[in-house]
């Protein structure tokens, strides 16, 4: 009971009170309606003032909401494709634009009774939904669109006041009725997710999959350490010393998990992630087609980079696995899998962003660095894959230093409980 109550609830705690937390998201309302030299029409562009009030009214709401940021124009010189890119980089989670000449297009719509007025031209959302396809399903996109429903009401209403006021004017009539669109809906959202999280098979691929990667590593101890032992058994060759039996014992969980974790990513490459062809848009501010799968990050070396995550995951989650294997024993070795896995999914499933101050920890977990550095390459991502593999290594490199300590304090424990049980004299 204890155990389930203390261990279950690092796992229940990553989403307590997170409703507060959300303002951790960024999400950029960058106005640039209005912005010079564009916006000198001489008209007020109340398009970009609507929307970024709202955003300031639902920060001083005190309402759980996400971390609107309202920028000018200016601050990204009034270019589109620089807030994309700055979504890109991950310096916001999304961003709401209002574009050059909202207001004026408005106007001028109604003034010239231009027909192709398109209202998705007046606004625009970005995004990356693979970049973390919970948080923008769960938290963001519910609270993103119904703030974008509500900016478009409220334009609506101001726009429509202000438009019948000319109504008595035969032109701005027939105007109306040949562009009924800027009256209703007025403006609208174009939406752009610069990196789709698609196909669908890779929802495993980041997240419950990587739970069995840690269950066969921890596997790997149990399955392999008969046929070690034989070999300190003289039954026709001499036996291994002991110092012999560590390197062997580490040489021989390497290479299983090298192999183990490439069959790990064939099941990935056998149901049709893909791996080869590069998507053909390669600007990271344009949106990746989807007809040509997820938009690989190294081109052909894809798969080569993909199985080396895995390989030097599999070394940082199994080398723990077998070395706490050797200090507790069984049974205790079943407790550690169950910390060990949910350790690992509350901290790299979710995201550390929005889970209480205590998770930062979760940070250096191995598993944070497969699940982001998997993304990258899957999705070609905002890359920290040198990072990634660098705590990886770490994780690795102490666990091999640990070691022969374990070997050694297995040994001394299974020699005292064999004279325990059965007295030498
Ligand atoms: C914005 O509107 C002004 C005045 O109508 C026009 O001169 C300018 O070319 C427009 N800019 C864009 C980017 O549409
Ligand atoms: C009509 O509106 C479209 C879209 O808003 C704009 O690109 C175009 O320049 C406008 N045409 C004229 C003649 O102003
Ligand atoms: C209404 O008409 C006036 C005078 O022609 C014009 O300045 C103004 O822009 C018009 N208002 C709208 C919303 O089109």
């Amino acid at each position: 009971m204890a155990f389930i109550l203390a261990v279950l609830s690092l796992y229940w705690g990553v989403f307590f009170n997170v409703q507060n937390r959300l303002h951790h998201l960024l999400v950029y309302v960058v106005d640039m309606d209005g912005a010079t030299p564009f916006g000198n029409t001489g008209n007020q562009p109340f398009v970009g003032q609507t929307i970024t009030q709202l955003a300031e009214k639902q920060l001083s709401s005190g309402m759980p909401t996400l971390g609107w940021s309202v920028r000018s124009g200016s601050e990204f010189n009034n270019d589109v494709l620089e807030v994309r890119q700055a979504i890109y980089n991950w310096d916001a989670w999304a961003a709401i634009v209002i574009n050059p000449n909202a207001t004026a297009m408005l106007y001028q719509a109604i003034a010239t009774g231009n027909t192709s007025y398109d209202p998705l031209g007046a606004c625009q959302l970005v995004y990356q939904e693979a970049r973390d396809n919970t948080n923008w399903q769960s938290f963001m996109f519910p609270i993103i669109s119904a703030f974008m429903t509500q900016a478009q009401s409220q334009v609506g209403k101001t726009w429509a006041q202000m438009v019948l006021q000319n109504a008595s004017d035969a032109g701005t009539l027939a105007n109306i009725q040949a562009v009924p669109q800027a009256v209703n809906p007025a403006i609208g959202f174009s939406e752009f997710n610069l990196r789709p999280f698609f196909p669908y098979t890779s929802i495993p691929a980041v997240s419950i999959g990587l739970i069995y990667l840690i269950i066969i590593s921890f596997f790997s101890f149990s399955f392999y350490m008969p046929i070690h032992m034989q070999y300190l058994s003289p039954k026709g060759h001499p036996p291994l010393k002991f110092p012999q039996l560590i390197v062997w014992r580490w040489a021989a969980t390497i290479t299983a998990y090298l192999f183990l974790s490439l069959a790990y990513s064939f099941v990935s490459m056998a149901f049709q992630l893909n791996f080869t062809t590069s998507n053909p848009v390669t600007s990271e501010t344009q949106v990746t087609m989807m007809e040509h799968g997820n938009p690989i990050a190294y081109g052909h070396g894809t798969f080569p980079v993909y199985w080396m995550l895995n390989f030097f995951g599999m070394i940082a989650l199994g080398l723990a696995c077998e070395n706490m294997a050797m200090v507790v024993g069984q049974p205790w070795m079943g407790l550690f899998l169950i910390f060990w896995v949910i350790t690992n999914v509350s901290t790299s499933f979710y995201d550390i962003e929005i889970a209480p101050d205590f998770y930062r920890w979760g940070y250096a977990w191995p598993l944070h660095s497969i699940v982001e550095g998997s993304r990258q390459i899957l999705f070609d991502l905002h890359s920290r894959i040198g990072l990634d593999f660098g705590i990886l290594i770490a994780w690795g490199a102490v666990n091999t230093g640990l070691f022969p300590v374990c070997c050694w304090f297995q040994r001394w424990k299974t020699q005292r409980e064999v004279h325990e049980y059965w007295p030498m004299n």
